[in-house]
């Protein structure tokens, strides 16, 4: 095991528990005062079985305080196999928790709820399932999410209608209690090949209302290959129905999925995803850890439909130290020493590339230079280019190249800024547009790291060390699972 901090490859902003596994984000409710995060948690392997809801809160998404498990498969229940993804809403002073309870002796997971009158320290399940059955012609039924709309609660389920459309159904409800099923809220064929031997479906379905207009988002899935990626819908609702009017992938890396959204009292709509393992599991099992959550970001919809993301403001009172500061200046074709990184540091830079070449950033994490991790511009293409391909010497590490169509607007003379957060083994990029790409990345040199140019480019770099902003991670889940009451985690 090496969950200890000579684990470089675990993040320390990022919420995650110290162990063990976690996949999506779930339940996210401002709530008492309190930002509540729940999660897909096993906390008794980094494997994906047996799922809990794992549980942090905030009160400012720095400090993150972990609380104990808060929904546990009971044996033999409707739930024995996983309480799986849903979401949770503040009513007055209880929250309720709507989840997927998972049987491995059915195919569609039934919406449940449980609820807490003590913010989110215990939970009671209600005693029968709350939606038991799905409606005719569904192949796959999952994932409820809640939210208060027009004077009713309304609910959307992630589903496929006869496998070959992704489907988000819709419920309402005036007490949270008896549920009307509406029809599909949008169904659509979202470009699944066929001929793959796989079917469609969506999961995670999460709506943002946007004064008159909607972003819905789905999380694509696929019955034989599992996850895809994750699709953004932009459209107006009548009726019940959603009319989509453009569509985009939320995020264009390779390891983000399942998203959920929060809305802050400010009104701002904060996203979190799971931005899963990309080495093989015999590794992770190995680590005594799987999955994290993406770091916070928040969403805004432009006037022509488009949805930007940006780490969420809070993100910046992470920064510690700066150890890189490089005014601007024209690098290349030699690579430029930019200066030394550690594991986890908060990055942005402004990049113009001066050839019709590739230029950026090369993060290079082994000493001999062998090892490292190329985010570059492709002026040609019109693309950012990040290149993974030899960002671990261990074999057991995911290569693959990924590429951000650059807009129109995301170049000012060329010039393109970004953002770039790396936590241990967790990568996110963002564009001053607001597009996203995360992936992961596991290198084998010990930090420091150094950065470096590449290719000719003009560049403006500054860097901060990321700072973990004094997380309070329960002592002892076992004891926390055995019902210790909840007298206050330790820092
Ligand atoms: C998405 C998902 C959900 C399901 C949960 C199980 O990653 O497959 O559809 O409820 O994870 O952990």
């Amino acid at each position: 095991m090496s969950t200890s901090p000579a684990d470089h490859h675990l993040p320390s902003v990022h919420v995650r528990p110290p162990k063990n596994w976690i996949n999506d984000p779930n339940g996210l409710a401002f709530h008492d005062g309190h930002y509540h995060v729940f999660f897909q948690h096993n906390p008794h392997a980094p494997t994906h079985t047996g799922v809990h809801w794992g549980h942090y809160r905030s009160t400012d998404l720095v400090t993150w305080e972990q609380l104990p498990i808060a929904l546990t498969p009971t044996p033999g229940g409707y739930d024995a196999d996983g309480c799986y993804s849903g979401n949770a809403v503040s009513d007055g002073t209880r929250m309720v928790a709507f989840y997927s309870a998972h049987r491995q002796d059915r195919w569609w997971q039934p919406v449940t709820s449980a609820e807490s009158h003590d913010g989110g320290l215990t939970w009671d399940k209600r005693p029968e399932l709350l939606i038991p059955t799905p409606p005719d012609a569904t192949t796959m039924y999952r994932d409820p999410y809640v939210w208060r709309e027009g004077g009713q609660w309304r609910m959307l389920v992630g589903a496929s209608l006869a496998g070959d459309r992704g489907a988000a159904l819709l419920y309402e409800s005036a007490d949270l209690e008896q549920w009307h099923y509406r029809g599909p809220f949008l169904a659509a064929d979202d470009g699944h090949a066929p001929g793959t031997g796989g079917w469609t479906g969506w999961e995670c379905p999460q709506y943002a209302a946007f004064d008159g207009r909607g972003a819905l988002v789905v999380s694509l899935w696929d019955a034989v290959d599992g996850p895809r990626s994750v699709r953004v819908y932009v459209g107006t609702e009548s009726a019940g129905v959603f009319t989509p009017t453009a569509q985009q992938p939320l995020d264009h890396g390779p390891d983000f999925y399942a998203p959920a959204l929060l809305r802050a009292p400010d009104g701002r709509w904060l996203l979190w995803g799971w931005s899963w393992e990309a080495r093989d599991a015999a590794w992770s099992g190995e680590a005594g850890w799987a999955g994290t959550l993406t770091l916070p970001r928040e969403l805004v919809l432009t006037q022509d439909g488009r949805v930007q993301q940006q780490p969420a403001r809070e993100i910046l009172h992470h920064r510690g130290r700066r150890t890189v500061h490089v005014p601007e200046q024209l690098a290349g074709p030699q690579a430029l020493d930019l200066g030394e990184v550690g594991s986890a540091f908060d990055l942005t830079a402004r990049l113009r590339p001066d050839a019709q070449a590739p230029g950026g950033l090369r993060l290079v994490t082994a000493r001999d230079g062998s090892e490292y991790l190329d985010i570059t511009l492709d002026p040609v293409a019109g693309e950012l280019v990040v290149y993974r391909d030899h960002a671990s010497q261990d074999p057991r590490a995911l290569p693959g190249q990924y590429r951000l169509p650059l807009g129109p607007e995301s170049a000012v003379d060329g010039a393109v800024d970004l953002r770039i957060i790396v936590d241990g083994s967790i990568v996110e990029i963002f564009l001053s547009t607001g597009e996203a790409l995360t992936l992961r990345c596991y290198p084998t040199g010990a930090p420091p790291w150094r950065l470096q140019t590449l290719g000719r480019t003009h560049v403006t770099v500054d860097a901060w060390d990321l700072t973990s902003g004094s997380r309070k991670d329960w002592p002892e889940q076992s004891a926390a699972l055995a019902g210790a009451s909840p007298t206050g985690p330790v820092g």
